[in-house]
């Protein structure tokens, strides 16, 4: 994985495309810090390109760029390698929109994530990206189960695989298992679906992580590192209001105070998710009343009217979405993005070589 990323180390920390949160400024902090960053394009793809040259700007503007990010970006003149991701909800991006763009800008990666009908609706992308960069954007594709993983090996040969388990923040499967056995049982699938392993996509564990043994344990499940939603939320570099930053510092016992649900989808007036995906927040009254049995138009309206209360509208008593993974309870604090990347992958170095005793 090294070679196609050659500023990053192991294991691959990961931040995760955030729709509206995961903007250029997060993405090229875990990138400089020897990561991959990823920016949401998320439901629309069309500030790509502007994203994309603000995160070039960032990267070349700032002389605490590492030697081997720089190196990167003065690679290939045409289209420009950026030493970033880009997400994309694919049943709601468009493909066509999307396509220019690349002729420009030459992302590290792209991530592909809940095809609208099945997974052979994202070979078009997984093509046509590879045509216009001549395969320098890899394809990375977000998966939820061992038959989901087969079928995309088979028909789109993706660089990465993510795997992600039910603990994850946001969207993902309703229904499913989490990384514990997902990710051995797609390690051992792979196996024997790709046995040479210079075809054999990479795999990346998602949902739940927020520590460096969350790291550690991925990697001995076989991955070959992490992506983190929920814990970089907890950064001054995340696009995020001070309300819902402080939701998930006070939030403890992730299974407790999160739930998978599609009210807060419902609430905001977001809708064509395919059936099989919801997304897990934290419980708050949009919640309680949903399940107490108010109307979902009543229960839009006091959305609404809670927008005005800004960060007072987050938490428990509140209204705002505040979406977050199980791992939301082991997050104490906001903090920079590089140094989140830092400490997960030199505190998930320590464990693995047997060094940990008490607390890291
Ligand atoms: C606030 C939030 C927004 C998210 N938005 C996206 C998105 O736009 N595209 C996507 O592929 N995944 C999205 N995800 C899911 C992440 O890709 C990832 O699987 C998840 O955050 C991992 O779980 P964790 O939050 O427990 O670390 C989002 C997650 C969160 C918490």
């Amino acid at each position: 994985m090294r070679s196609d990323y050659p500023w990053t180390a192991s294991p691959f920390i990961v931040s995760a495309p955030m729709a509206k949160i995961a903007m250029p400024k997060l993405a090229v902090a875990v990138s400089k810090a020897g990561g991959i960053g990823f920016i949401a394009a998320g439901y629309h793809s069309d500030h790509l390109e502007d994203l994309l040259e603000e995160a070039e700007n960032l990267l070349e503007g700032d002389e605490g760029t590492p030697p081997t990010v720089e190196r990167c970006t003065t690679e290939t003149p045409n289209p420009k390698f950026v030493p970033v991701g880009v997400g994309f909800i694919t049943w709601s991006a468009s493909l066509e929109k999307t396509l220019p763009t690349f002729t420009r800008y030459c992302p590290a990666a792209v991530w592909l994530f809940a095809p609208p009908k099945d997974f052979r609706d994202l070979i078009p992308w997984a093509n046509k990206i590879r045509e216009a960069t001549a395969g320098r954007t890899k394809i990375w594709v977000q998966v939820g189960g061992v038959a989901d993983a087969a079928k995309v090996v088979e028909t789109i040969h993706p660089d990465v695989i993510v795997v992600q388990g039910l603990d994850a923040g946001g969207h993902s499967l309703a229904r499913g298992a989490s990384i514990v056995p997902l990710v051995p049982e797609i390690r051992d699938k792979l196996l024997e679906l790709c046995p040479t392993p210079e075809r054999r996509p990479d795999i990346l564990a998602a949902g739940g992580i927020s520590d460096c043994r969350g790291v550690a344990a991925a990697m001995a499940l076989g991955a070959q590192g992490c992506v983190l939603g929920t814990r970089f939320l907890a950064s001054p570099e995340a696009m995020i209001a001070r309300g819902y930053q402080r939701a998930l510092l006070d939030a403890c016992d992730g299974g407790v105070s999160t739930v998978r649900t599609s009210i807060y989808d419902k609430v905001r007036d977001i809708h064509g998710w395919p059936e099989a995906y919801d997304g897990r927040g934290l419980k708050n009254k949009t919640f309680s009343d949903h399940v107490g049995g108010l109307s979902e138009v009543r229960n839009r309206e006091l959305y609404r009217e809670e927008l005005n209360r800004g960060d007072e509208g987050y938490g428990p008593d509140g209204r705002l979405t505040t979406y977050a993974g199980t791992g939301v309870g082991l997050i104490r604090d906001v903090a920079p993005a590089g140094d989140i990347v830092k400490s997960l992958r030199d505190g998930a170095r320590r464990i693995l070589r047997g060094e940990y005793r008490t607390k890291l």
